[in-house]
């Protein structure tokens, strides 16, 4: 057990993330996402350097009932994990018995709640420290897929010109189309062969294209509950949890709390520490819940986390 530490001096920006929390009344166990987020949050809050953001990468409800999000607010109650917090939205906030409308209702009006923020659409920014935090949103149900439109297109590439160079995060529920081995890391059973599934969907290329338009992004997806896996995943499948392409990172979060499939860790628990250098960005798999970083799994270059000079 140790408190989350950063790996160099003078970090700049410190972010604990976590994905998948399906804080849901209806689990079998309702108290045990709920003690996994907690612990989460608890573990960021104990951190020995101060975490200036704890963020959710979507799916912190499974269906985004109000009862749900009183849970997942009860959580958040508990303990207070960083200066700001952040949820993205993702496919099960929005997913609700009482349509659409009412589960986007929910998700702002308790995302705002537990954040302090006044948001008023699913997709938002924020500079924390000087580092764009860039929070992709749906704008209408898309099932599994993601929905933004041209209008949040537009605002992202407008978001990442500001950052003229400097790093910038975004957090989107779904990743790239066919990234981190997606269709057929989509699902326990390997077997969705549709390119599209898991991903973003139809906007995918154009997404990406808007990423690889500038320098130093990185992209944060979860949605598909994989496990960690890192180089020796990619050696063998061509897959990783970490994955880079034309100078954009690719990062997929496991689920902290539903499970997880196809990786080389798929313990319960695991997020990622986001510690940003004047010189560059390491990302850091931490299990929150045992309190200790990542060391069964090699990430990149034999060590247990990405690490990437900024160019
Ligand atoms: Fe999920």
């Amino acid at each position: 057990m140790a408190k989350i530490t950063p790996l160099h001096q003078n970090v700049k920006l410190l972010v604990a993330v976590t994905s998948d929390n399906h804080i849901d009344i209806k689990h079998p166990i309702p108290a045990l996402p709920m003690w996994y987020l907690t612990q989460s949050l608890k573990d960021a809050q104990d951190s020995a350097h101060p975490v200036d953001v704890y963020l959710t990468v979507g799916d912190t409800t499974s269906r985004g009932s109000e009862t749900n999000w009183l849970l997942a607010q009860k959580c958040f109650r508990r303990a207070r994990p960083a200066k700001h917090v952040f949820l993205t939205v993702g496919n099960h906030d929005l997913w609700n018995d009482d349509g659409y409308e009412k589960a986007e209702k929910n998700y702002l009006r308790f995302s705002n709640a537990i954040c302090g923020t006044q948001h008023d659409k699913t997709w938002f920014s924020h500079t924390v420290n000087g580092y764009k935090l860039i929070f992709l949103g749906n704008t209408e149900d898309a099932g599994c897929e993601a929905h933004l439109g041209e209008e949040q297109l537009k605002w992202l590439s407008a978001e990442l010109d500001a950052a003229n160079g400097a790093p910038a995060f975004v957090f989107c529920h779904q990743s790239l189309n066919g990234r981190h081995g997606l269709p057929r890391t989509w699902d326990r059973s390997g077997t969705a062969t549709d390119p599209m599934e898991g991903g973003i969907g139809t906007e995918s290329d154009t997404v990406a294209a808007i990423l690889k338009a500038h320098k130093n992004v990185f992209y944060f997806s979860g949605h598909s509950h994989m496990g960690l896996c890192g180089e020796a995943r990619k050696a063998a499948e061509g897959y990783s949890s970490f994955e880079e392409e034309d100078g954009v990172v690719l990062v997929n979060l496991p689920s902290l709390a539903c499970g997880n499939h196809h990786g080389d860790d798929r313990s319960m628990g695991i997020g990622v520490v986001i510690e940003v250098y004047e010189d560059r960005v390491a990302i850091r798999p931490r299990n929150f819940a045992h309190h200790a970083m990542n060391r069964k799994v090699a990430i990149k270059d034999g060590k247990p986390y990405f690490e990437k000079e900024l160019g």
